[in-house]
């Protein structure tokens, strides 16, 4: 065949594998309200960016007359591209082939690009729609999707690995998402279930709607699974842009410096705090005051609000940022909490993000339904989490750190580089009328007016301890500062921290309160 011809062939090869499952699947897809998955890589990456592997890759099986099927691209596209300029690899099931099953030579065209990303040291997306392992291939299916499970967790705090969520992911599939850094979900599209609905009829007896069971709002707002939680896939995808603009390409990499620019939040750091000490106030408001441009890109919103993470830079260079939240639980730390929390710190430190943690909680939630959630073993994550960091970690009291909430928001004793207090600062054990009520019971029980006694036993113990200077006068606490200063003394503390070295002791691995 001359030169010409064979173009002509290899064009309309293409131009039919690309149809996926052919019209009729496609228009079902996009009457659900969603884009094929070829639609999605090309809305995700840079525009001409794509190129794409293993397009003719066909499956083998032969029982129950899969011989006589054709899959085109055995349901999975895989392929590069660039975001903002910087390399990625992405593959995107097809739901309109098999519904986007996994069968062998699909498990082995997603491994074959995650060899790659890591190889590469590019970040991965994993665009997820599918019915799970295809049950015409039997164990072949289970082998796939055990070998993709290896590679996230070998690829785990080497390559940033984001998982999209854009249809069913169900059965084992949820744990490839699971092991990944960042699950993004769409509002009536995502769902997300180790046991479909009809399993759990027939077992259980129980009948249950697929969007009450794994829906996007569950697992963004009950299961904590999900990280960002969109409208549609267009806005989903701008997130995942977004999101990547804070990340390193792989973890022998730091993220890309930008334009530093001043924060435009309207109101005075200062005017933030109310001053009643027991009124909330949003924490974000406090990091939209020091960040560049008040860009602040919060992670895990609808989850576990008692404690914000999120992404932000100061003076350019990208920051993570862990915040309690007053505005929700007064900002305790509680089993959801400190996973969330822990995870993120993990993340930051893997990827060389610095960290900036704004502490105002007053210590762990107390509790029959936390002690039996085991908050013990969930507290312990955060602590382990703060220790074992080496990237520049940074505190900032802004007003309440009591008890165990002083010593696990990351603080000197931890392993913290800098720790600052704002004169709001109260450091103590406990909160003030606790602590009273316990130390000088006596002499409240005994007194003749014990509650004019119990006030002012408070009141003494707020002057003794209820303040940073005790601490302050210790070293523990490296200086008091006003909240104007703060934005220019994390600057000065990053820009001072760029060349750290904190070694830690030989092992294998530690082995984490998981
Ligand atoms: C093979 C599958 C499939 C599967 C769907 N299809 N799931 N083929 N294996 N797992 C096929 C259908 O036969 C159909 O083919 C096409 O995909 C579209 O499916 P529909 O059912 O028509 O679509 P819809 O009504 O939208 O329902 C989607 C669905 C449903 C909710 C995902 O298909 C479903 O419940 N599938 C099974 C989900 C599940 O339980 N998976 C777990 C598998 S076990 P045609 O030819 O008609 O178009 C598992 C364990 C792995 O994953 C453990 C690893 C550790």
């Amino acid at each position: 065949m001359n030169l010409i011809k064979s173009i002509t062939e290899l064009r309309n090869r293409r131009a039919l594998v690309q149809k996926g499952g052919g019209d009729a699947a496609i228009e079902k897809q996009l009457a659900m309200g969603k884009l094929t998955a070829r639609e999605r890589i090309l809305a995700v990456v840079d525009k001409g960016s794509f190129t794409e592997y293993d397009l003719f890759v066909e499956h083998q099986a032969r029982d129950f007359n899969m011989d006589k099927k054709v899959l085109h691209g055995d349901g999975v596209i895989i392929g590069t591209g660039t975001i903002q300029g910087e390399p990625v690899c992405v593959f995107a099931q097809d739901f309109t082939v098999a519904g986007g099953s996994l069968g062998l030579m699909h498990a082995r065209k997603i491994a074959k690009i995650m060899d790659h990303a890591l190889k590469m040291r590019v970040p991965l997306i994993g665009i997820n729609d599918s019915g799970g392992a295809r049950i015409q291939e039997g164990v072949n299916s289970l082998a796939g999707y055990g070998e993709i499970f290896y590679r996230n967790t070998m690829a785990s705090g080497v390559i940033p690995q984001i998982s999209v969520i854009l249809g069913p992911c169900a059965g084992g599939a949820v744990y490839s998402p699971a092991l990944t850094d960042f699950v993004f979900v769409v509002d009536k599209i995502s769902k997300m279930f180790i046991t479909g609905p009809s399993v759990i009829e027939t077992v259980l007896g129980e009948k249950i709607e697929m969007e009450e069971l794994g829906g996007a709002r569950v697992h963004a707002e009950i299961t904590g699974n999900a990280h960002f939680f969109a409208h549609s896939e267009q806005q989903c995808f701008e997130q995942i842009k977004r999101l990547l603009s804070f990340l390193p390409r792989a973890n022998d990499a730091k993220p890309l410096k930008t334009k530093p620019k001043e924060p435009k939040f309207a109101k005075k750091i200062e005017e933030i705090i109310p001053s009643d000490p027991k009124q909330p106030y949003d924490v974000r408001d406090i990091i939209r005051a020091v960040v560049d441009e008040s860009d602040f890109f919060e992670v895990q919103e609808l989850w576990a609000s008692n404690i914000v993470i999120g992404f932000g830079r100061i003076n350019g260079e990208s920051v993570g940022f862990v915040a309690n939240q007053p505005l929700v639980l007064a900002g305790v730390l509680d089993c959801d909490s400190s996973d969330k929390a822990a995870r993120f710190i993990r993340f930051c430190d893997a990827f060389n993000i610095p960290i900036v943690t704004f502490e105002d909680m007053p210590g762990y939630l107390p509790g029959v339904d936390q002690e039996h959630a085991g908050v013990i073993r969930h507290g312990a994550k955060i602590l382990y989490a703060y220790s074992e960091a080496t990237v520049p970690k940074i505190t900032v009291i802004l007003r309440k750190a009591y008890g165990g909430g002083y010593i696990a928001m990351n603080s000197r004793h931890l392993g913290a580089d800098f720790n600052f207090a704002w004169p709001s600062a109260e450091i103590a054990v406990m909160g003030p009328e606790g602590a009273a009520n316990i130390i000088f019971k006596k002499e409240i029980d005994e007194a003749q007016n014990p509650e004019e006694m119990r006030k002012q036993k408070v009141a003494e113990y707020k002057e003794k301890f209820a303040n940073p200077y005790v601490a302050a006068s210790k070293g523990y606490i490296d200086s008091v500062i006003e909240p104007s200063e703060t934005r220019h003394l994390l600057i000065h503390a990053l820009a001072g921290s760029a060349n750290k070295v904190d070694h830690r002791p030989a092992k294998k691995h530690g082995i984490p309160p998981f």
